[in-house]
C-alpha cells in the first residue's frame, strides 16, 4: 500500500500487519487517519453515556478491552486485542494480561480504601495502563479516557482538561504531558496530575 506514516517523537511504530488492519481503504495519509479516529473516538463516548460504570464494570478486562474496541474499530481490525508486536514503549507482549490483571487489582484496592487522592489514584492509573501498552496504538488516547471514566463516573469528579486549558499550543502541551510522564516514570505523580487539571 501505498501510505506513508510518520511519527514524532514519543509514538509506537505499526509492524505492516498492523498497517494492513486499516479498515478504511479511501485512507492515505497520517492527518485523516487521527480524523477518522477523532470521530471513532467521539462515538466511544456517546456509547459511555448512560451507561452504569460502576468500579468492578470499569476496572476489568472485559471494560479495557471494550472502550479500546469502542474507539478504534472503525478504523482499525485490531481494536480490542491485546497487542502481540513488541514495541519501543511498554513491557513485552506476553506478560501484558498478567500486569493488566495486577493493575487492576492494584486500582479496586486504592479506590475501595482511599490509598492516594482521587486524581492520584486516577492519574496513577493512567501512568501504569500506558506503560503497560495494552494495544498496537492508541494506548495514550485510552489511557486518558479511562482517566476520565473513572474520575467522573467512580469519584463523581469532572474529567481531566489534559493541558487543553492553560497550554496555549500543542506543541507546548505535548512537551509538557511527555516531561510530566517522565516524572510519572520516577513515581512522582505530582506534574502529570498537574497537567491532567490544567
Ligand atoms: N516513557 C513513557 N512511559 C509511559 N508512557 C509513555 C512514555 N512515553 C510516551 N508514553 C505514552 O504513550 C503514548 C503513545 O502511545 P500510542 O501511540 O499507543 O498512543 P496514542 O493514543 O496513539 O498517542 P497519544 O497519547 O499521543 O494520543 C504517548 O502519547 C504517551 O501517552
Ligand atoms: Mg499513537
Amino acid at each position: 500500500m501505498g501510505l506513508s506514516l510518520e511519527y514524532i517523537n514519543s509514538t509506537t511504530l505499526l509492524n505492516p500487519e498492523e498497517i494492513n488492519g486499516l479498515k478504511i481503504t479511501s485512507i492515505s495519509t497520517q492527518g485523516e487517519i487521527d480524523e477518522f479516529e477523532q470521530q471513532n473516538i467521539e462515538k466511544a463516548i456517546q456509547w459511555t453515556f448512560g451507561k452504569k460504570l460502576t468500579a468492578e464494570t470499569l476496572i476489568s478486562e472485559k471494560f479495557i478491552l471494550a472502550i479500546h474496541r469502542k474507539m478504534f474499530s472503525d478504523v482499525w481490525k485490531w481494536a480490542g486485542e491485546f497487542r502481540k508486536s513488541e514495541k519501543n514503549l511498554g513491557i513485552p507482549s506476553y506478560k501484558i494480561q498478567s500486569e493488566l490483571k495486577m493493575l487492576l487489582d492494584d486500582t479496586l484496592y486504592w479506590i475501595q480504601n482511599g490509598t492516594y487522592t482521587k486524581d492520584e489514584i486516577c492519574i496513577r492509573f493512567k501512568h501504569r495502563l500506558v506503560s503497560i501498552h495494552c494495544f498496537a496504538n492508541g494506548n495514550g488516547r485510552h489511557s486518558r479516557l479511562m482517566a476520565d471514566l473513572i474520575s467522573e463516573s467512580i469519584f463523581r469528579n469532572p474529567v481531566f482538561s489534559w493541558g487543553t486549558r492553560t497550554l496555549t499550543s500543542s506543541i507546548q502541551a505535548r512537551e509538557y504531558y511527555l516531561s510530566a510522564i517522565n516524572s510519572a516514570d520516577q513515581l512522582d505523580y505530582e506534574p502529570l496530575i498537574k497537567f491532567a487539571k490544567s
